[in-house]
């Protein structure tokens, strides 16, 4: 039996650099999402899902939601990737969106990623400056943490991918 395997999903790199990070701290292989079939985790104790966040949603969470009744045996693990601080609210609100039912359980953590508007893909810089012309509007006291960083992140190529993030699941990892 193999020691760890990483799935991931990360647009835009900000995850792929976690998944480089871990990959160096254990000796774990890593898949994209899009070339991982469930059947090679077989030969893994532990697997970690790590994807960027994307309009609040987990990106490759699917992968455990359809694939859970042959991974639930395993030690399992998220990390997810977003533009905003960590702020304990709206971290257990991705959870609570993105880890339901059975998946309740697993072990969920944040790192932050990257962001660059001018490499988006057309269709996420839409996205991204339609919610930022929303979000002007609103009161800046109501924003949510991560509402305000995709203002003060507005037209700025920002990195803030930093291994201290990474040291809670290390810890978990053991
Ligand atoms: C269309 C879009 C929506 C996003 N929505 C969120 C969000 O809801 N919460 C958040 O914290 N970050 C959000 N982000 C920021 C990304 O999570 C961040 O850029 C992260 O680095 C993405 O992972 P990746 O670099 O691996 O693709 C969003 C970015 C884009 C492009």
């Amino acid at each position: 039996m193999k020691e760890g395997i990483i799935v991931y999903r990360s647009k835009y790199g900000g995850t792929k650099k976690y998944v480089d990070m871990l990959r160096e701290a254990k000796d774990f292989d890593a898949v994209e999402v899009s070339k991982a079939d469930v059947r090679i985790t077989a030969q893994y104790n532990t697997v970690i899902l790590c994807g960027g966040i994307y309009a609040s949603g987990i990106a490759g969470i699917s992968f455990i939601r359809k694939n859970y009744e042959k991974l639930k045996d395993k030690r399992l693990a998220v990390f997810c990737v977003g533009a905003s601080p960590y702020d304990e609210k709206a971290f257990n609100d991705i959870k609570r969106r993105n880890l339901k039912n059975d998946l309740k359980e697993i072990q969920c953590f944040y790192g932050r990623g990257v962001w660059d508007q001018e490499k988006m893909k057309f269709a996420d810089r839409t996205l991204c400056r339609l919610l930022q012309k929303s979000i002007s509007k609103k009161d800046a006291s109501e924003l949510e943490p991560w509402e305000k960083a995709l203002m003060s992140a507005s037209g700025k190529k920002c990195d803030w991918t930093d291994e201290k993030y990474l040291k809670p699941l290390l810890d978990f990892l053991g």
